[in-house]
């Protein structure tokens, strides 16, 4: 724990001490080539960590809703099936990715693999009856 704590509180402190940013605007104009190049570093760190934020964030809003792309411009989607258009099988998206909607075109595969998701359709199917004793 002593590592952690010394690097917070004197290493981190010191270097960021020891950065030359100037006290004024027109100190920007005065920076040498050596002063701009010791900026580097911590310029990469702060922006990987605010772009690093910056997609946590956006991947945490498009998350709180699941639809994201069909007819959002309708207050409910909801769709109706014909019991006599399913044939010997359907397959209903229920990742809300498809751009066949409401059937499945795989798209939960893709998703599943960024996001970790566990997502698949529901898949209706006609058994006969001598299939379903
Ligand atoms: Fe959405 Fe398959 S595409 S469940």
């Amino acid at each position: 724990m002593y590592i952690v704590s010394n690097f917070v509180k004197v290493t981190v402190p010191n270097y960021l001490a020891g950065l030359p940013i100037p006290d004024s605007f027109g100190g920007w104009f005065r920076l040498g080539v050596k002063d701009w190049l010791a900026l580097i570093p911590p310029t990469i760190v702060i922006g990987g960590i605010s772009y690093y934020s910056y997609q946590t964030i956006k991947q945490a809003r498009a998350f709180g809703r699941i639809n994201t792309m069909i007819r959002l411009d309708e207050k409910k989607v909801v769709d109706f099936v014909e019991i006599e258009d399913i044939g010997e099988k359907m397959s209903l998206c229920r990742c809300w990715k498809s751009k066949k909607w409401p059937l499945c075109d795989g798209a939960h595969g893709p998703h599943n693999r960024a996001t970790g998701d566990n997502t698949g359709p529901v898949v209706i199917r006609r058994v006969k009856p001598e299939e379903n004793k």
